[in-house]
């Protein structure tokens, strides 16, 4: 599959973890993919220094295992995640079940650092292994008229004690525009680090979505259906008032309930300085996707 997208960091701008491909991802390098994209134009996350692997997989939102930012390392682990199949359905030409091994032969493997923003106003850099999702919905065939892409992460009540709670109406689930999914900025990550995505993280594949709030990264995907109206959202259906569609990083629009014009750098320590938020997290390159829309309203 062609590489659309670039990243300026080079292998030694991040820390010795990446070094190590694991067999899985080496394995798929040899069906004919390659873990590249490391040098060309500047990223968003140009110049950031990437989370350490310890800070990224032990303070983590995975509402499946807890809400406590603990929990999903503490309690992930009894998550099956082999064999894995993702169902793709709806307006697509193949639709199917989609074993992973199978999916992770046929795709393009890049290791691309992103700035990720959460809601809750921290933020963290890191170094992910995966491919675009753009590709993978190529491979099924969207169907003409298609003009969304819905989401859903496994559920499973016997390997995740969080869903006991109905904090959240479950399944998991979450959706994008069809051009937002297509944009080769939006990436299925399989791995941190060159090192298979851990539980806590969203084993095996995940979305990751740079230029929006961290929810809309959904986690442990096991279905995508194509569409044509716009799906249900997990927050969005919790509280409409604070969790819009869009959910893009737009500093100048409040959450109801605090400011998200800073971030705080997990890391940093307490005291660290504050960050100023950037507009789509920093990766202006998306905002034609949003001309003519009013982001507070589509917020
Ligand atoms: N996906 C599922 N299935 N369940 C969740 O609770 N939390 C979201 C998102 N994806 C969540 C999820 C939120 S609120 C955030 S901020 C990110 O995952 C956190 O991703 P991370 O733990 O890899 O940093």
């Amino acid at each position: 599959m062609a590489h659309r997208w670039t990243n300026t960091l080079t292998r030694n701008d991040v820390t010795e973890e990446r070094l190590w491909l694991n067999r899985r991802q080496i394995m798929a390098g040899l069906g004919g993919m390659a873990v590249a994209g490391l040098a060309g134009r500047a990223g968003a996350a140009e110049g950031l220094e990437p989370n350490s692997y310890e800070e990224i997989t032990s303070y983590n939102n995975y509402y499946e295992f807890g809400t406590g930012k603990d929990d999903p390392a503490r309690y992930a682990g009894d998550l099956t995640i082999s064999p894995w199949s993702v169902k793709i359905d709806g307006m697509v030409d193949k639709p199917g079940e989609y074993g992973f091994d199978d999916i992770l032969s046929k795709m393009t493997l890049e290791e691309r650092i992103y700035r990720f923003r959460c809601v809750e106003a921290w933020s963290m850099v890191v170094p992910w292994t995966g491919f675009e999702l753009a590709d993978l919905l190529t491979m099924a065939g969207v169907k003409s008229g298609a003009k969304y892409v819905a989401f859903e992460t496994v559920l499973r009540p016997d390997e995740m004690p969080g869903v006991r709670y109905n904090v959240l109406d479950w399944p998991y689930v979450e959706g994008l525009r069809l051009d937002e999914a297509m944009h080769p900025l939006t990436i299925m990550a399989t791995g941190i680090y060159g090192r298979d995505i851990p539980r806590q993280n969203g084993a095996p594949l995940r979305l990751v979505v740079p230029w929006k709030y961290g929810y809309k990264s959904i986690k442990s995907i096991v279905r995508i259906t194509l569409t044509d109206t716009q799906p249900p959202t997990s927050w969005n259906k919790a509280n409409p008032n604070e969790y819009g569609f869009y959910s893009n990083v737009n500093p100048q629009v409040d959450h109801p309930r605090w400011s998200q014009a800073t971030e705080r750098g997990i890391g940093g320590g307490l005291f660290a300085k504050r960050k100023d938020t950037l507009m789509f997290n920093g990766y202006d390159e998306v905002a034609s996707l949003y001309e003519g829309m009013d982001l507070t309203v589509n917020h």
